[in-house]
């Protein structure tokens, strides 16, 4: 037995250790042998995790033979090449400067297996939960992590490996059947360790902060300890502020001495002060990797008549999309952009596939004109998803995001949205979406017309509207923009369904505006009257109106050439060009 007390310097000293192990792939020393007595030390902390039922369920290979690491190696730089392919081209040219293994690097490899059947059939606490047995394994492995920071050796994590692949090695290492692989680890002596994650020193993910994590009683009320929990909306809300003046006066600064003449590149000036603005920097980083998510929700109010298309088409274009069908996966393919899929109230059953968001709130909303389409409760909880993916996406590296949309009959509700925000009729707002004839469009012009009068939605309320009259898709595409503001990156918008919902998030924050890039114009008349009333001027103007996020991808080019040409072009001074005297005119 020992008391509970610890002294300061050993908490210390834990924590500093805790703080400053690191995944390790680059900076081995392979020529420097491990002694046996570390080693043998660093094993007993593994040996002596914590583990279901007592039952020790691990095993430790130590791998030093050239040939054998060489054959891993192979097998990885096979998985390697597999996931490099499977990346967007935003991705992919980061990917290409990492390095995933350092498996010839170090003179040993650990293999830590698990043995699910260790401890015989009443092993205590993994009677209905066998996952908790490769759980235990995994304890070992932080603490032979842990252990092996503090005897000042490096371990990297390998699990670039696949079915084939794993079965290769057990195949290399005379693994037992009944044996699992749960870590390949590279361990030696390192030249130094990194401050941080090397993933996160190369931008490919970011640490979330703790306070995302921590949740009081129940999920959803984030708070530290000792502080009041804060809902995610009201806390979103606080974080944004507007663009930076600073950045954006550099940003015009810099535009006017770079090799070119003042203004010569119109509009496309703006935007890369506006991208200086929200980055607070000039130059302004490239927004690139970018994500589009698609919010997709089936619409009570379908029931009205006001497509032809039946409700199922939202559920196999979200299916559609998962495969890499649509048209918003080949403008994505081109334009080097990820593209996942928001489920915030589809009415159909979807299979959990990758890219594949499942934030279903309601399985579609209710007729607005039976009543409201949501209630606030829900449509707070649409909005908080929409926050949450940005948030997400953000914190996985992505730097620009793009709405998408996807949704029978949400240019409905989209019209409904900007007639409550505008003030404008619904004839004017009410439009053709995907081709209605005019029997279609008189029906949906009343129907949004009915809604109105029965809601007499107010714009100062944007969570009663989106309630009122909106569809899920609005509502998460609102936090979408709002979790982007917050997380002070461009957001660029699509369609009407992007417009209606920028005028929501826009209602509930002034500030949203700064981080939004109006992509394109739809054909949708609505959407003309959403930019006008948010005095906001699209790039693009191709009389699309399909949706998904089409119109914004084709945008992205531009905008991350706005932010190129503000990094890369010369200035006068730097360039050694002579400017035009200050009264020509050539
Ligand atoms: C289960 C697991 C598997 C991992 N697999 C790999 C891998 O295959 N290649 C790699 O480079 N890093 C791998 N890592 C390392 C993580 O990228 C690393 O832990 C993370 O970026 C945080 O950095 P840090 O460990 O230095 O704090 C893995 C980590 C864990 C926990």
């Amino acid at each position: 037995m020992s008391g509970p007390e610890v002294s300061a310097a050993d908490r210390a000293a834990f924590h500093r250790i805790v703080r400053a192990r690191r995944d390790v792939r680059t900076g081995f020393l392979p020529d420097e042998p491990i002694d046996d007595e570390v080693l043998n030390r660093v094993l007993a902390a593994a040996h002596a995790a914590p583990s279901v039922g007592f039952s020790q369920p691990w095993d430790f290979v130590l791998v030093r033979d050239r040939a054998t690491r060489e054959a891993v190696h192979r097998i990885v730089e096979r998985q390697r090449a597999a996931y490099a392919a499977s990346l967007p081209r935003g991705r992919a040219e980061a990917f290409a400067s990492l390095k995933v293994a350092a498996i010839l690097d170090t003179p040993l490899n650990i293999v830590v297996t698990c043995d699910r059947t260790r401890g015989g059939r009443h092993v205590l606490g993994r009677y209905t939960l066998p996952q908790m047995a490769p759980y235990s394994a995994a304890l070992a492995v932080q603490n032979l992590w842990l252990a092996a920071r503090a005897e000042g050796l490096g371990v990297g994590w390998v699990s670039f490996l696949d079915d084939a692949g794993l079965a290769e090695l057990g195949e290399l290492l005379g693994l037992p059947a009944h044996l699992e692989v749960v870590a390949y680890l590279c361990i030696g002596h390192v030249r130094e360790f990194a401050d941080e994650p090397e993933l996160a020193t190369a931008g490919w993910a970011r640490r979330r902060p703790l306070a995302w994590a921590v949740h009081q009683e129940r999920y959803g009320r984030r708070a530290l300890p000792g502080e009041e929990p804060m809902d995610l909306l009201a806390e979103t809300l606080d974080a944004i502020t507007p663009g930076s003046q600073e950045a954006a006066a550099a940003a015009r600064e810099r535009l006017d001495r770079m090799t070119k003449p003042r203004g010569s590149l119109g509009r496309v000036e703006e935007l890369a002060v506006q991208l200086a603005a929200i980055a607070g920097a000039c130059p302004a980083p490239i927004p690139e990797p970018a994500a589009v998510a698609v919010f997709a929700g089936d619409h009570g109010v379908h029931a009205r008549g006001v497509t032809p298309w039946p409700q199922e088409v939202t559920a196999q274009m979200v299916a559609n999309f998962l495969a890499g069908g649509a048209v918003v996966n080949a403008f994505a393919a081109q334009a080097g952009a990820e593209v996942c899929v928001v489920d915030v109230g589809v009415a159909a059953p979807l299979d959990p596939v990758p890219g594949l968001v499942p934030r279903r709130v309601a399985n579609g909303t209710a007729d607005m004109l039976s009543g409201p389409a949501m209630t606030r409760e829900q449509a707070k909880a649409a909005v908080e998803a929409g926050i949450e993916t940005a948030r997400d996406l953000v914190t996985a590296g992505n730097r620009c995001l793009i709405t998408g949309d996807m949704g029978i009959a949400n240019t409905t509700a989209a019209a409904a949205l900007i007639c409550a925000f505008t003030g404008v009729d619904p004839v004017l707002a009410t439009g053709r979406g995907t081709g209605v004839d005019d029997v279609t469009l008189a029906v949906k012009t009343e129907v949004v017309r009915s809604a109105i009068e029965l809601h007499e939605p107010d714009p100062a309320d944007p969570l009663g509207v989106l309630a009122a009259v909106g569809g899920l898709e609005h509502a998460g595409i609102t936090g979408f923009l709002l979790g982007a503001a917050a997380q002070r990156v461009p957001v660029v918008l699509d369609g009407v369904n992007a417009g209606a919902a920028a005028l929501a998030a826009i209602a509930f924050c002034p500030a949203v505006r700064d981080f939004c890039v109006p992509g394109h114009r739809s054909a949708e008349p609505g959407h003309r009257l959403a930019l006008a009333h948010l005095g906001m001027d699209p790039l693009l103007e191709l009389d699309m109106r399909l949706g998904e996020g089409t119109g914004a991808v084709l945008a992205l080019p531009i905008v991350q050439g706005a932010a190129r040409a503000l990094q890369d072009v010369a200035t006068f001074d730097s360039a050694g060009v002579t400017e035009k005297s200050p009264d020509g005119d050539g």
